[in-house]
């Protein structure tokens, strides 16, 4: 053990990655399937005997109810915080496109970029973008991003500059006091989050795919570094994992 354990989930399937839909910030809901994902991290952090003292989440529906039916499941009722800044990462334009689709329009290589580059962003979300309206006028933005910095896309490297900001100055204070932290987000933000515990080189982070619902444990010494083995940690049986991890890499294949 690590002086510092802080468990991070990815949200359980939302009904678009069930679609196999381009994400970001539509506020899709969990699916079933995702529901269940969400009370079998529940499960597994009560067998493993965790204890939270607070919980960090997005504020998309499907991380927050991630979150709620973790800690129903561990029957702990524990402070909240929500913030934008956790989001998953804006996907631009490509908002609402099916994946598969867009591999077979452009290429599974141009996909592959836009999905997992570090810097390259996807198109931008122009005003007419079906989703535009929706999204910009949502009032779960009433407390940000503000107008200035409402994205229109995001690379991850754009994400992490939103993402760690909130990291260091919200979330790391916390585990500093001795609290035990649980972070819900999403399949990028927490890319995001294990580049930088991991210092993870800018061509190598295109190679995690983070699976949806399950949960992992960083181990940290004093200075917030991962211990010897303490990276990444997933609370489930390792072919489990690898399969999860697979089938998310794969959502980018023509067909
Ligand atoms: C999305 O926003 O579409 C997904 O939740 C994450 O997408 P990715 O696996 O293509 O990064």
């Amino acid at each position: 053990m690590g002086k510092y354990d802080v468990v991070m989930v990815r949200h359980g399937e939302s009904e678009w990655n069930q679609k196999n839909l381009f994400c970001g910030w539509y506020n899709a809901d969990l699916s079933d399937k995702g529901k269940q994902e969400a009370t079998s991290s529940g499960k597994a952090l009560k067998d493993a005997h965790f204890k939270f003292d607070i919980a960090y989440t997005s504020v998309l529906i499907r991380a927050q109810k991630t979150l709620q039916i973790i800690l129903q499941e561990l029957g702990q009722d524990i402070p909240i915080e929500k913030c934008w800044r956790l989001n998953e990462r804006h996907y631009g334009g490509l908002t609402g496109l099916n994946k598969t689709e867009t591999a077979n329009k452009y290429g599974e290589e141009k996909v592959a970029i836009w999905r997992r580059s570090y810097d390259v962003p996807p198109p931008p979300m122009e005003p007419d973008h079906p989703y535009y309206e929706k999204i910009v006028n949502d009032p779960i933005y009433k407390d940000g991003p503000s107008k200035e910095e409402f994205p229109k896309f995001e690379s991850l490297k754009l994400t992490i500059a939103r993402t760690l900001p909130y990291w260091n100055d919200v979330i790391v204070p916390e585990i500093k006091k001795g609290k035990s932290v649980l972070i819900v987000a999403h399949g990028n933000s927490l890319r995001g989050i294990i580049k930088h515990l991991d210092k993870i080189s800018d061509k190598d982070i295109m190679g995690l795919n983070l699976p949806t619902g399950i949960p992992f444990v960083y181990s940290l010494d004093e200075n917030l570094n991962p211990i010897p083995n303490g990276s990444l940690q997933f609370l489930g049986d390792p072919e489990t994992v690898k399969k999860a991890m697979d089938e998310v890499a794969a959502q980018g294949k023509a067909k």
